[in-house]
């Protein structure tokens, strides 16, 4: 039972749970059946009447105002891309950022965050990687590595490999003070923690949706700050210019750009994953982020009680200040745990420093406790299945 939603209906959504402990929703979420639903009425539509393709884009702009309320932001704010190392790499390239300028991001961070910035190495822009040292990263950890030729902080708000949650909000406070320009990868917190654009104070926020937002690979989306028109695109089509020619024919005087972040849209969408996404929408609202963040924190208090019971570490923050609400990396001793967990129907994921184990909507207490069991019967040799044994150590 948990006191913050009806867990059990949300579980129903969600048949993949009969047939395996599934605590990977940091890697993918199951494919809910309302989701699905909204994913085969699209295909049915193509199928029988060859593409609705207006009626398509204008549910399209719905999905946009949705997603735009999602994050307390304007429809304007919105773009659609294709996931979050787009979002980073439109950021990346559209800050206005010259030879001797520096970005400053945490070491160890999501390396498609990292990859985007390195890649301005090449217009001379420096990449500072500034260490985790205290719990979790705050405003404290960039304040002393800010200097006259510092631009812009981008960084994750939950880490994928330990489940730090970063303070955006200070970080964002900072950046407004020194006038830095803010990019967040919102990846592993959209729709897990409640994400409000305009308290964060981000410039630029990118975020795939085959996470928390619960639809397969293959959409993004980029909260671009209202106001900063200075920022431009690497690419450009048609949907960036402010006013696209009718004729379709392309000309050196209609270059200016649209305003807002539909600027960083380019060519068609992908519009079965946004029609999933409306569905997606439906149950996570539904149930309101802050109780799946409750829920998630619950179900993180057990499993980190059951695992000092039998004395295995948890490798990123314990604090719920400074931990992200349902990833846990644990520091198993000896090798073959993934081979086991698979073996036991169990899908966690392999992190840098340990198993990660991350909880989605639909986990229990009962499955944490599930899981704890089956740690503790390999945790002890002698009641180790043989096969399993004799991969270990
Ligand atoms: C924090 C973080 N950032 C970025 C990514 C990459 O996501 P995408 O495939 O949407 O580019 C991931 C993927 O797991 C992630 O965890």
């Amino acid at each position: 039972m948990s006191q913050h939603y009806d867990v059990a209906a949300v579980r129903r959504e969600f048949p993949v749970v009969e047939r395996m402990l599934y605590l990977d929703s940091a890697h993918q979420t199951p494919l809910a059946t309302s989701v699905k639903d909204a994913l085969v009425r699209f295909y049915s539509e193509g199928n029988e009447f060859a593409g609705p393709k207006p009626l398509w884009l204008r549910r399209t702009e719905e999905v946009r105002e949705r997603v735009a309320r999602f994050f307390n932001a304007a429809p304007a704010e919105i773009a659609f891309t294709k996931n979050t190392s787009e979002g980073m790499n439109i950021a990346a390239n559209a800050l206005p950022l010259e030879s001797g300028d520096n970005v400053l991001l945490v070491e160890g961070d999501h390396p498609n965050n990292a990859y985007a910035f390195l890649n301005l190495q090449r217009k001379g822009v420096e990449v500072r990687f500034v260490p985790i040292t205290g719990e979790t990263v705050d405003a404290s950890t960039f304040e002393d590595r800010i200097d006259a030729r510092t631009r812009a902080i981008s960084l994750s708000h939950v880490t994928f490999h330990a489940g730090h949650l970063f303070d955006v909000e200070g970080i964002g406070r900072l950046c407004a003070e020194r006038q830095l320009y803010f990019v967040v990868d919102a990846m592993q917190s959209t729709g897990v923690v409640p994400l409000d654009a305009r308290a964060v104070g981000a410039t630029i926020i990118g975020s795939g949706c085959h996470k928390g937002l619960l639809v397969p690979q293959g959409l993004g989306i980029v909260f671009c700050k209202a106001g900063h028109d200075e920022l431009r695109p690497a690419y450009m089509a048609l949907s960036s210019l402010a006013d696209p020619p009718a004729d379709y024919i392309a000309r050196h005087d209609n270059m200016a750009l649209r305003d807002g972040a539909g600027r960083f849209e380019i060519g068609n969408f992908n519009l079965p994953d946004i029609h999933a996404l409306s569905a997606s929408l439906d149950l996570i609202e539904s149930v309101g982020v802050a109780n799946i963040q409750a829920h998630a924190y619950d179900l993180g208090d057990r499993l980190i009680e059951r695992m000092d019971e039998q004395k295995i570490r948890l490798v990123g923050p314990r604090s719920r200040q400074a931990r992200s609400p349902h990833i846990y990396v644990l520091d198993l001793p000896g090798d073959g745990w993934t081979e086991y967990f698979a073996s036991q129907q169990v899908r966690v994921s392999p992190e840098r420093d340990g198993i990660r184990v991350s909880f989605g909507l639909f986990n229990t207490a009962e499955d944490v406790d599930r899981f704890a069991d089956i740690v503790r019967r390999r945790g002890n040799p002698a009641s180790r299945p043989a096969a399993m044994a004799a991969n270990v150590d």
